[in-house]
């Protein structure tokens, strides 16, 4: 469904085919850039009445290679948005700098602009005008000559198409998001950037975006995201990279930062109530599950799954039933967060 969007994002011999676009010189250097760099970026936010403001960002510093899917997450009030909003030219950063495909933001505000289609986390329109309107303004705001628009193309492409002619403001929440990747899209940027892009989307609807994000990354397209839902994360991503209060805690290929964690998880019932904590020395973490159950984390270099389960027999319970689970993204983004600042 995406390829007809992302046919005229690609890059071929390192030529843009983009309309608009022409005039956009890539050097090589330039190719050889990262889809975005982030270096040293500072923001605070102007305080109201003589309060001190809020630094919302303290020195982020990271890349995001060309051609993959990039995860940035962080818990509420990380930075996240700050950052994409930064690229968007929304929001003017207090220090450091960013360059998007290349062009620096400050420099070359224009050729970055160009670079980069972002789907903001607040979803913003002028109720009055209609799907099909939204896409050919949007154009006309990029000089996109009118018989070099795709408005239709993308309409389709979001599977919009049956609504082309509705007020915006009658669109269903999925809807909106959908009609905010294409207009992201409308100018055809290399890299697409999505802020939450399924908070509050049902599950048919979020198996869509992602199956369209994906396939924009596999024509070419640079993304970065960001959600709360670490499954998808881990699922979607190339590499992640993590902050927290305004500074970044990780940065990695997804497989390694899942594999950072050595800890295994291991889910036991027993036959009768547990009625005193279950200590031992390698135990990491043991929580209640029920009466008769507790999930134990244990390091695997420290000990087996057997150990663990001759531990709990000690403490004079007979094992009923057993499941074990690798730690999964989710265990290590709860562990990084919840470490503060300084972790790897
Ligand atoms: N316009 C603003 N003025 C003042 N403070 C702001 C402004 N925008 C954001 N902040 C603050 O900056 C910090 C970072 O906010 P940001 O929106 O970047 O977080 P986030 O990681 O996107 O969070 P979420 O997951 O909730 O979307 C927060 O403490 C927030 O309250
Ligand atoms: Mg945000």
């Amino acid at each position: 469904m995406a390829g007809a969007i992302a046919r005229a994002a690609c890059f071929r011999n390192g030529a843009c085919l983009l309309y608009g676009w022409r005039r956009l010189r890539l050097t090589a250097s330039c190719m050889t850039e990262p889809a975005i760099r982030i270096d040293n970026l500072v923001k605070r936010y102007a305080g109201s009445r003589g309060e001190e403001g809020k630094l919302a960002l303290k020195g982020v510093s990271f890349d995001v290679p060309r051609g993959q899917i990039f995860g940035l997450l962080g818990p509420n009030g990380a930075g996240k948005s700050t950052i994409i909003n930064i690229l968007a030219g929304l929001v003017v950063k207090t220090d450091g700098d960013a360059s998007i495909w290349g062009f620096d933001i400050t420099r070359h505000p224009r050729n970055a602009k160009r670079s980069i289609g972002i789907v903001p986390q607040e979803i913003v329109f002028d109720p009055f005008f209609t799907p099909f309107e939204v896409l050919e303004n949007q154009a006309g705001f990029y000089g996109i000559p009118k018989g070099e628009r795709r408005s239709e193309e993308l309409l389709a492409a979001v599977r919009l198409s049956d609504k082309r002619d509705a007020y915006a403001r009658t669109l269903s929440g999925g809807m909106k998001r959908r009609l905010l990747i294409a207009k992201a899209l409308v100018h055809s940027p290399p890299i697409l950037v999505l802020d939450e892009p399924t908070a509050g989307v049902d599950v048919e609807l979020r198996r869509q975006l992602w199956e369209l994000v994906t396939e924009l990354n596999a024509q070419g397209v640079t993304v970065v995201l960001t959600t709360h839902y670490l499954e998808e994360a881990e699922a979607l991503c190339d590499r992640i990279a993590i902050i927290n209060h305004g500074e970044l805690i990780a940065d990695k290929p997804t497989r390694e930062l899942v594999e950072m964690t050595r800890e295994k998880v291991v889910r036991i019932s027993v036959d009768r109530d547990i009625d005193a904590p279950l200590r031992e020395p390698f135990f990491r973490k043991v929580d209640a599950i029920g009466e008769r159950t507790v999930e134990i984390t244990y390091d695997r270099d420290e000990a087996t799954a057997g150990q663990v389960l001759a531990l709990v027999q000690r403490h004079g319970y007979a094992i009923e039933d057993v499941t074990t689970r690798e730690a999964d993204l989710e265990d290590v983004f709860v562990r990084l967060t919840s470490m503060g600042a300084g972790a790897p």
